[in-house]
């Protein structure tokens, strides 16, 4: 769930593609995250889903047609360009692409578009020839020299039986680019490099010592700091999650490898997010074969890892612009102490602390509990919150101690 949504007004404008049922289920998310949305369907839309099905999702009257001859002193191209906050037009045809790119206002959703001052974005969804068609892809290029978003297509089979690129793409992208755009860019020009998941520290071909980190909150970290603008870095270990829309994924396995990606990008970062649950530790020896079940007991010897964080607060003052650290931490008592202990001692500017023996937040889960805690002394606690919503916070803080800073 995301606050963003919240009240905010979205016209979904659906066309004439065998895609549009699936933007049925796109608009119940939209509305369960809070959003009012009003559905204007092309003539061709109405082939392929009926526009009472558009009324019972949007709880709305359905839009179609520029000249209704209902409500006539209101101007409905108008009105509704006027009254929104963002027009999500998916999925978007060639030929509404078309009529966008040519400044076309032949039916009501080209003439609302045209007539918006909102943020408009576009979901191209075709047959490949027709996307990679070289007039498509200019008209797609117009598109964007006129500030809308256009989603990329996702590549595979299409219902026509062909495989490329051209298929609407998945919804986590598409509300990632709406969220997006209507998230104020107070990240805009910054490099944040964010570290997320557990390592696998191998002691033979098939077996690793490892930990409970799933990801989330670094995934929730990167994928806030791009919907506010920052080109963004994760390097992440072993893990199921899905990349988060418009991150640059860097994947690791070992602590060490973390520790070689994460030194050879500090350079570059305005910012540092330390998520990652890092192993301390490693075996010894790695065995090249898997080691046969002949003894009893076996020992494994551990040697320290290098730790990341610790000397990232070393070096971090080197530079002529230091960049901001951010560290969490998973503690089971003594929250604070222990983190502002772990603050000074890695020369951090934020530490998020969680409870870890809590069972709705820290490892796995969704939410998060966590106590903010700044260089300044400042101390804040969240309430339970989802990850994304928790990243949220940090970021907003984050951005307002950057800005009282410069
Ligand atoms: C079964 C079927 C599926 C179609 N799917 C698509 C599609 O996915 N993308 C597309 O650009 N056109 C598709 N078309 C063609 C459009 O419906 C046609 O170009 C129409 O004029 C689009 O009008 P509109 O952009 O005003 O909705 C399809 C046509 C049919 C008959």
């Amino acid at each position: 769930m995301s606050p963003v949504l919240e009240n905010k007004k979205i016209v979904c404008g659906i066309t004439g593609s065998i895609a549009a049922y699936k933007v049925c289920d796109w608009i119940r998310s939209l509305r369960r995250e809070g959003a009012e949305i009003t559905a204007v369907l092309t003539d061709s839309a109405t082939e392929f889903v009926t526009p009472l099905t558009f009324a019972a999702l949007t709880g709305k009257p359905v839009y179609r047609k520029m000249f209704s001859g209902q409500n006539e002193e209101r101007i409905p191209h108008i009105s509704l360009a006027r009254g929104c906050d963002l027009i999500l037009v998916a999925p978007a045809t060639a030929q509404t692409i078309s009529r966008f790119a040519h400044g076309m206002a032949d039916d009501l959703l080209a003439a609302i578009v045209m007539a918006t001052e909102a943020k408009v974005v576009i979901c191209p969804a075709m047959n490949s020839r027709m996307y990679l068609h070289p007039a498509t892809q200019e008209n797609i290029g117009k598109l964007k020299e006129y500030g809308y978003l256009v989603v990329e297509p996702d590549c595979g089979m299409m219902a026509c039986g062909e495989e490329g690129p051209g298929r609407l793409p998945e919804w986590n992208q598409v509300r990632e680019a709406i969220i997006s755009t209507l998230t104020p860019q107070t990240l805009y020009g910054k490099t944040v490099l964010v570290t997320a998941g557990p390592t696998e520290e191998p002691f033979d071909p098939v077996r690793f010592i490892g930990n409970r980190s799933s990801g989330k909150m670094g995934y929730a970290m990167a994928a806030v700091a791009c919907q506010m603008g920052a080109r963004v870095i994760l390097i992440t270990g072993p893990g199921s999650l899905p990349a988060p829309a418009g991150v640059e994924l860097v994947r690791v396995r070992t602590a060490e490898e973390m520790y070689m990606e994460v030194m050879s990008r500090f350079d570059t970062a305005d910012i540092v997010v330390k998520a990652a649950a890092v192993s301390d530790f490693r075996p010894a020896e790695i065995s090249s074969q898997k080691i046969k079940k002949t003894h009893e007991k076996i020992t494994l010897q551990l040697i320290q890892n290098r730790d990341i964080l610790q000397k990232l607060g070393e070096i971090k003052n080197r530079r002529i612009n230091p960049p901001l650290l951010i560290g969490f931490a998973a503690e089971s008592d003594h929250l604070v102490e222990y983190g502002q202990e772990k603050m000074q001692k890695k020369n951090l500017d934020f530490i998020a602390v969680n409870d870890i023996t809590a069972a709705d937040s820290g490892f796995a889960v969704d939410t998060n509990r966590i106590i903010l805690l700044d260089r300044q002394g400042g101390q804040i606690e969240f309430p339970l919150l989802s990850k994304e919503e928790t990243a949220r916070r940090i970021w907003g803080r984050v951005v307002s101690r950057a800005d009282r800073s410069t």
